[in-house]
């Protein structure tokens, strides 16, 4: 039995806000964000709208391009870091407006590396438990949870949801091939690098990150997750037609490339037009790789992230 992709939507917030824009009333430049990071643009709620409600139009759209019917949705798993309450879930709010009556729905957290995560939830459903149809939501705004007077991380996010019908296949030449997951929490616990202070004062709170470490972390367990997946699956990188990462920092995803001696042709990147999107990134990538012509059926893709935790992780999927 194998997890397949049946279908893949994304949605944007409508508001684009541009490297030049936020210098309009930040310390910052065009110049300083695009050569550290790649990113030029990012697209970002406005009041009222939340993470719920990316998550709701993606995955309204997913289901209408696999033309199926949404009472047939038996689970519904909705990786989020950004949810619009602490309860009801992002899963719950969802379930209710895209009519998904026999689901049940729940929300994952694992940051940036959410996707991943809920991928390899998604799969044990479908193997372990004889699931058949799943919605896999991503939706994620950080710019909530973000001080926007701090350059140091506000420039650095962007808003957006993806989402994908998940079915179980009997075909073994498509579907997941394997995921494979890592947390450490004692980074964190000896030196907050990257964290949420959680509500202060009346304020939903904000997000603090040690950048120079963050990268370093990033690199290193990326390069280690990618290589023992495929080292496990008896794979190598000429196995790969496409990777797609976190899309958190081109310099981070050139530095992986060089390591691998991986074409940087053959990764897709978004930076530039979502900046980082949290466990959203890879799904909005994944999206812009089809929607593009790149990705195609029968593709092997490698996916490998990172974030708060730490968590990261990597999975070999054929689309
Ligand atoms: O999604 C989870 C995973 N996240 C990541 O992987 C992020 C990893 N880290 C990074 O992407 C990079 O470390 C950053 C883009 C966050 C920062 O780049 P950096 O090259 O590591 O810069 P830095 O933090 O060392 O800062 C260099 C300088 C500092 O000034 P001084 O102390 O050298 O005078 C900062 O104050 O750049 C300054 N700076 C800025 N200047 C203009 C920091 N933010 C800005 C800004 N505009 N927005």
């Amino acid at each position: 039995m194998k997890t397949v992709i049946n279908s893949i939507a994304t949605h944007l917030p409508s508001k684009v806000v541009t490297n030049d824009d936020l210098s309009d009333t930040l310390d910052t430049s065009h110049e300083w964000i695009f050569t550290r990071t790649g990113i030029e643009r990012r697209h970002l709620v406005s009041d009222g709208e939340f993470a719920s409600d990316l998550g709701i139009i993606a995955a309204k759209k997913a289901i209408e391009q696999a033309d199926f019917d949404p009472a047939k949705l038996e689970a519904i798993i909705v990786s989020t870091t950004t949810a619009d309450r602490h309860f009801p879930s992002c899963g719950a709010r969802i379930q209710g407006e895209i009519g998904a009556t026999k689901a049940f729905a729940f929300d994952v957290g694992a940051a940036c590396a959410g996707f991943i995560y809920s991928l390899a939830i998604a799969d044990s459903l479908i193997k372990g438990s004889n699931l058949n149809n799943i919605l896999l939501v991503c939706c994620e705004t950080l710019s909530r949870f973000v001080d926007w007077t701090d350059r140091s991380t506000c420039v650095l996010f962007g808003d957006g949801a993806g989402a994908l019908l998940l079915q179980s296949s009997e075909d073994d030449h498509q579907g997941l091939i394997a995921t494979k997951l890592y947390t450490d929490g004692s980074k964190e616990k000896h030196d907050s690098i990257l964290a949420h202070s959680g509500p202060q004062n009346g304020h939903r709170g904000y997000t603090t990150m040690k950048g120079r470490s963050v990268f370093k972390y990033a690199i290193e367990y990326m390069d280690q997750s990618v290589s023992e997946i495929l080292t496990e699956n008896n794979m190598t990188f000429d196995d790969i037609d496409w990777i797609i990462p976190h899309q958190a920092n081109r310099r981070i995803l050139e530095s992986l490339c060089k390591m691998k001696n991986f074409p940087t042709e053959k990764m897709i990147i978004t930076t530039n037009e979502h900046a980082n999107t949290s466990s959203a990134s890879i799904p909005l990538a994944m999206g812009y790789g089809i929607e593009n012509g790149k990705i195609k059926r029968g593709h092997t893709i490698l996916l490998t992230a990172l974030g708060a935790g730490l968590v990261w992780g990597s999975a070999i999927l054929r689309y």
